[in-house]
């Protein structure tokens, strides 16, 4: 296999395994203890607000689902052998997006680290929504160019799941601090994210 093919190969298999990764990590919050993760950060008003639990929960059950099925559909292989089963995981994952996307907003007003937070948090669902959406959109409308551009930006906004979780220990250790740490990987996780998105979009010359 030529050198090129194989670094592409093995990159594409580190980028699967960081999604499956991440995505199965939301099953944590179901089988520890309600002080988990950022449940230990949360006041007990939060933790007993109905709405915050229901929009939580659906948020990161199927915001991991969209991770962990998202990622299969940039195989050039399946979409070819298996186009049905790249509907299937497709209405899959803009369903999951528009539900965990919409919880996503809502439990972003309670974020920890105040406005900052909020803010980038917010910025990065309405763009998940947005462009899952109109890539939804294009399909339908048999536009399969403009369908591949916003899908790359959808799932790019999707993978600041996996990219908050490497820059905040990058973060931490370089404030000694957990909430200016935050504040900046709100808009940290997603920034590089679309401008990686932009270059590729731009490479592969879509409309
Ligand atoms: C792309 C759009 C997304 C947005 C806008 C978003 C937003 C948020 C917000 C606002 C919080 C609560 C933060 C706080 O209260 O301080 C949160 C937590 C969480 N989200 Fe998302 N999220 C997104 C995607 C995802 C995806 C794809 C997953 C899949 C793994 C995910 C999994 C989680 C988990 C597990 C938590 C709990 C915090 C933790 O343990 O790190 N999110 N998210």
């Amino acid at each position: 296999m030529p050198f090129k093919q194989m670094t592409k190969k093995i990159g594409f298999i580190i980028f699967a395994m960081l999604c499956v990764f991440i995505g199965l990590y939301p099953v944590a919050y179901f089988i520890l203890e309600r002080t988990f993760g950022l449940l230990a950060s949360k006041s007990n008003i939060v933790l007993n607000n109905v709405f915050w639990n229901i929009a939580f929960y659906v948020h990161i059950s199927l915001g991991g689902l969209a991770l962990l099925i998202g990622w299969l559909q940039f195989s050039k292989k399946l979409r070819n052998r298996n186009l049905k089963l790249h509907r299937t995981i497709g209405k899959v994952y803009m369903i999951s997006v528009m539900f965990s996307g919409l919880a996503s907003l809502y439990i972003a007003y309670y974020a920890t680290g105040g406005l900052i937070a909020i803010f980038g948090f917010m910025c990065l669902g309405l763009i998940w929504l947005y462009t899952t959406s109109k890539g939804f959109l294009s399909i339908k409308k048999r536009d399969v160019s403009k369908h591949q551009k916003f899908m790359i930006y959808s799932y790019a906004a999707c993978f600041a799941a996996v990219t908050l979780r490497i820059w905040l220990p990058i973060l931490i250790a370089i404030y000694q601090e957990f909430i200016p740490a935050y504040r900046i990987v709100a808009w940290l996780c997603w920034m590089p994210n679309i401008v990686v998105a932009y270059f590729i979009v731009k490479r592969l010359d879509l409309k």
